[in-house]
């Protein structure tokens, strides 16, 4: 299949008029700046979970989906960037009020008034971009183990990937269809790759909440989606302007 004739139906973009490879290039411009804000976002969201922003690995995957499983944002806070607010033995009896379940009696007892000493004139709800911690309800918020993103959050993201992924890989890959690739087999697996990725990647982030492991099939898949865009992008841009005619197709028009 390495040297397979052509198609009668198959154009290669230098059969093609300038008017749609303009169309084409405007198309595949637009779309990989697309691409490229997608992927800024994606790291920008998740490469910080697992507490080291430098890198997006398995475990910023994992706490996403299905939580770390340990600790409650107060909890982290306390540990982390809220360290500093109060003495240690407070941090003590506020972490050991959440692994004990943080109930009501106790809180009108002893931590509401911790609350109100150490972290209210921050907290108080006046701003919105600070978490709410005045009153047992929006204090009990932050005190829930973090087990990622709900089932609802990921229905609604699974469908709004599953749509607009689509349609991107069905314009670069009706795009790169005109490219002359050779072994047939290996363009085609190229064209139907992103499609079985995004299958993958998005059926793994359900399965990451059940089984962690999974969050290795979100990634290969997410990179071999990333990958075979790369590799369309380029080949369809090199050819459209910049290679000289395949042998194989000049032979055609001459
Ligand atoms: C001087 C103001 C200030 C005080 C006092 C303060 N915080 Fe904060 N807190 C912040 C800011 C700013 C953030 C958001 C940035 C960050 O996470 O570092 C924050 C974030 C948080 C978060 C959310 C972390 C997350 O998951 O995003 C929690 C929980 C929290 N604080 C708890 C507390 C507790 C408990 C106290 C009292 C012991 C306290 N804070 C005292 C300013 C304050």
């Amino acid at each position: 299949m390495s040297d397979a004739p052509l198609h009668r139906l198959f154009y290669h973009f230098s059969e093609m008029p300038y008017s749609l490879r303009c169309l084409y290039t405007a198309t595949l411009l637009v779309l990989g700046a697309g691409y490229l804000f997608a992927l800024i976002y994606l790291f920008h969201s998740y490469s910080g979970k697992d507490g080291n922003p430098m890198t997006l690995s398995y475990e910023d995957v994992v706490i996403a989906y299905s939580g770390s499983g340990k600790d409650s944002r107060l909890e982290s806070a306390l540990r982390g960037s809220m360290a500093a607010m109060l003495p240690q033995d407070e941090v003590k009896t506020l972490v050991s009020w959440v692994r004990d379940g943080s109930d009501r009696a106790s809180y009108e007892k002893t931590i509401k008034q911790m609350l109100d000493k150490r972290c209210i004139t921050c907290h108080d709800g006046s701003n919105p971009h600070l978490v709410n911690l005045s009153g047992y309800d929006n204090l009990k918020k932050v005190t829930e183990k973090e087990t990622g993103k709900g089932i609802f959050t990921l229905v609604r993201v699974s469908h709004i990937h599953l749509f607009g992924l689509t349609f991107v890989f069905f314009l670069v890959g009706t795009i790169y269809s005109h490219a002359y690739v050779r072994p047939v087999w290996f363009k085609c697996t190229v064209i139907t790759m992103p499609f079985i990725c995004l299958t993958l990647d998005i059926g793994s982030w359900y399965f990451t909440k059940l089984y962690p492991p999974f969050a290795w099939v979100v990634m290969i898949a997410g990179g071999g989606m990333g990958l075979s865009f790369a590799y369309m992008w380029v080949i369809s841009i090199y050819q459209m302007w910049f290679a000289r005619t395949p042998p194989a197709i000049a032979d055609r028009v001459g």
